[in-house]
């Protein structure tokens, strides 16, 4: 048996029709960027996310440039963040000429919020914070709420992996300034190429940030902002509202899906991640920890079963970041261990049940 890691062939097979579809209305509106299908798409997603302003753009990474610039980060201005992430996440805040200030994550591999409270009490120059919803998880909204209020800070919400998680009921990105997210074409609501969007319930900082999309204009040749070229493309929000139909069902079969991993896995060299508390994830990843993690990792592929590692090399460690300035507290040991053990199993929403009872035959042999 081969199990994949994702399957846009199962994808395509369910969307072509729609998407063959949605071309030729594309094709004939003669509009090919920011038209009709994108304010559509943003509209539904608003109400489907439950916040008021979505801003289409062309990836998750500008989704979070755009962010930090619109709440007020500047050069020089600390941004308290994780090191476990898509590099993009800190990416986006070299490019404001932020300076990243790296915190360990907890035993979920999300950024532990009981040290972020501790390193803003000691440093109160920290005004912005990035917050990463890993995995699928959700933070503790509550706490991060808390946070907000108690230091006075500006958040930008990454979720490009969380899209629908929520906290306690309440959904991940709503607590923050901004929230982005990514469509890239693996993500729990990817595009067929690149594609994101940042969010807000503030009709100002919304403003902004549909300005920062498209070259900083607030009229046509009007440039009020240094904006960027980031904007996103009819075809693709065409194809994104049509997946938005199922995406909730998705959703639901990766949690049916991580539900039976966690279940169904005894192996005592391999555990499953911890998930924070309150979270209803949506499992964009299913992360388990070993210790002899290349070693599974070899042993699944010889099964025919793929997995990824997220992520093999922390943010703080990559040559990029050598000549950038950037802070790090403590050693990140939680953050150092994801890197070195962390193993994603597939949890894509196309998995036969037989394929999810093999992959987990095949953990549990494996010694
Ligand atoms: C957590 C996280 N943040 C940001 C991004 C960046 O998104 P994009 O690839 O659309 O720029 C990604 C996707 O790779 C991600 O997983």
């Amino acid at each position: 048996m081969r199990v994949t890691f994702n399957s846009f062939n199962r994808q395509w097979d369910e969307l072509k029709a729609k998407t063959v579809e949605a071309l030729h209305r594309v094709g004939e509106s003669g509009w090919y960027i920011l038209g009709k299908e994108v304010s559509a798409f943003e509209l539904r997603l608003s109400k489907a996310w439950g916040i008021s302003h979505v801003i289409g753009c062309a990836n998750g990474l500008d989704a979070i440039e755009m962010g930090l610039r619109a709440v007020g980060v500047r050069p020089g201005s600390k941004v308290l963040t994780t090191s476990l992430s898509a590099f993009a996440t800190t990416l986006a805040i070299t490019r404001t000429g932020g300076v990243p200030v790296f915190i360990d994550v907890d035993e979920s591999g999300l950024i532990d919020l009981d040290l972020a409270r501790q390193v803003l009490s000691s440093d109160p120059s920290i005004k912005f914070f990035v917050p990463v919803h890993l995995y699928g998880h959700c933070l503790d909204l509550k706490e991060l709420a808390t946070l907000k209020r108690d230091f006075n800070l500006k958040i930008v919400e990454d979720c490009a992996q969380s899209i629908l998680a929520t906290s306690n009921g309440v959904s991940c990105g709503t607590v923050g300034d901004v929230a982005t997210t990514s469509f890239y074409p693996t993500k729990n609501l990817g595009c067929i190429g690149d594609g994101g969007a940042a969010m807000c319930n503030d009709e100002g900082i919304s403003r902004t940030l549909r300005s920062l999309r498209d070259y900083g204009q607030v009229a046509k040749y009007d440039h009020a902002l240094l904006g960027l070229n980031s904007r996103l493309d009819e075809l693709q929000a065409a194809f994104l509202s049509n997946f938005l139909d199922s995406l909730e069902s998705m959703t639901g079969k990766r949690r049916a899906t991580a539900a039976r991993y966690r279940k169904g896995i005894n192996n005592r060299l391999i555990t499953c991640a911890a998930v924070p508390e309150n979270s209803e994830s949506v499992w964009h990843l299913f992360p388990v920890l070993s210790p002899e993690r290349d070693q599974l990792q070899k042993f699944l592929k010889e099964k025919g079963i793929e997995t990824a590692v997220h992520y093999p090399i922390a943010i703080h460690s990559q040559k990029a970041m050598r000549e950038y300035p950037h802070e790090v507290v403590g050693e990140l040991g939680t953050t150092l261990r994801f890197t070195q053990q962390e193993l994603s199993l597939p949890i894509h929403p196309y998995l036969t049940n037989e394929e999810i009872d093999y992959v987990i035959d095949m953990c549990n042999q494996w010694s």
